[in-house]
């Protein structure tokens, strides 16, 4: 039976364990670069034991920051400091992912720690926020501009370049962000696309641009290295993106070539009545792996080494990503084999820590 210390094999690549590192913003960048903190906030969790570690969102296009401090990907100014970082993760056993985003209508906001609000326009960080329709996030937001179809053709050539430099900076794995209201979920949920052109209206228009992201990431990732979206699994709101839409996605991104489906959910409009609780999306990730028979991730409150372990065995996901937790205890995976009493190696440094 599969644990959660089973190595996991996708393509070319295994990963030594089921368990990932969630991607998380940590707005610690200028100019997009890629510097010590992200090496020691990854590179942690790295010797932590953790077999995948994905990065944070990382932005394609300036315009596509959540804030003027997001890492990004869109200079080759930006490939070696990256690089150093995917090296280190290497050298301690994980494989290391990026998630290339675009916050679309998100965009243009303070971090968190800085009250995280939308940034006014008479503010020298300022810049214009672009979506599928001229609809804002919220009152506090800025109006999007409409992407015309010229601009979609940019934004798809902004994930194929930035495919190229992920590959050059040594990434294994690419995870395209298509969930929580950033651009490319803005385009699949009705809620936000109100287009009447070949990109809105029907599910087949609003799924097309992701599509299109993912067959010119195609060009140039290679074939044998993993392929995967996150997806926000429901928008938790009536009259928004579904489980059942999911499954439909999920089945032709697998025909398009993507391995994995990582199943998140929320974040498409300010206030939705979310379930939040232990494992709470852990379902999503189930039924999207058995209706649509495709790899998937399962995310959101899971901590416990024992449930962690009780998904894989219980096939809801192939892997788990884990996100607060590991903020916490970056040597999560240490203890986890402790507790589940299995010998395995996890950290060539710090087994004997525990
Ligand atoms: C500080 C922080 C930053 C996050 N940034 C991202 C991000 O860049 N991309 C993303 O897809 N999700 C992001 N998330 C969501 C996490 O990846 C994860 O899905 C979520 O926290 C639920 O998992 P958890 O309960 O294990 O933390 C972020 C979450 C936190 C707490």
């Amino acid at each position: 039976m599969l644990n959660l210390f089973e190595p996991l094999k996708i393509k070319d690549i295994t990963i030594k364990n089921r368990i990932g590192m969630s991607p998380m913003c940590q707005y610690a960048y200028q100019d997009g670069m890629a510097n010590d903190w992200l090496k020691v906030h990854l590179g942690a969790r790295a010797v932590g034991g953790v077999g995948l570690i994905l990065t944070e969102a990382t932005a394609v296009e300036a315009r596509g920051r959540i804030s003027p401090f997001d890492l990004g990907i869109w200079r080759d100014e930006q490939i070696a400091p990256l690089k150093s970082v995917v090296d280190f993760i290497n050298q301690q056993g994980a494989v290391a992912g990026i998630q290339l985003a675009h916050a679309g209508r998100k965009a243009c906001t303070m971090p968190p720690f800085n009250g995280g609000k939308p940034i006014s326009n008479d503010n020298f960080l300022w810049w214009q926020a672009v979506a599928p329709s001229d609809i804002p996030f919220s009152e506090l937001h800025q109006k999007p501009v409409c992407l015309t179809l010229e601009d979609l053709l940019i934004i798809k050539n902004s994930f194929k370049a930035a495919a190229v430099r992920a590959l050059t900076a040594g990434f294994q794995w690419l995870e395209v962000h298509a969930a929580h209201g950033y651009l490319l979920h803005s385009f699949l949920s009705p809620l936000s696309n109100h287009r009447d052109d070949e990109y809105g209206g029907s599910f087949e228009n609003r799924i097309r641009l992701l599509l299109e992201v993912i067959e010119s990431i195609k060009i140039v990732w290679p074939e044998n290295l993993p392929l995967t979206v996150r997806i926000s699994g429901t928008d938790w709101v009536e009259g928004g993106w579904t489980v059942f839409d999911s499954v439909q996605l999920a089945i032709t991104l697998k025909e398009a070539g993507v391995d994995l489906i990582d199943c998140s959910s929320g974040g498409m409009v300010p206030k939705a009545d979310i379930p939040v609780g232990s494992g709470f999306q852990v379902f999503i990730s189930d039924k999207v792996k058995a209706e649509a028979k495709i790899k998937t991730a399962a995310v959101g409150l899971i901590t416990a080494p024992a449930q962690a372990d009780t998904i894989i065995r219980l096939g809801q996901a192939d892997m788990v990503l884990l996100g607060r937790e590991l903020l916490r205890n970056p040597y999560w995976p240490i203890k986890a084999a402790k507790k589940l009493g299995s010998s395995i190696q996890v950290s060539k440094y710090y087994e004997r820590a525990y």
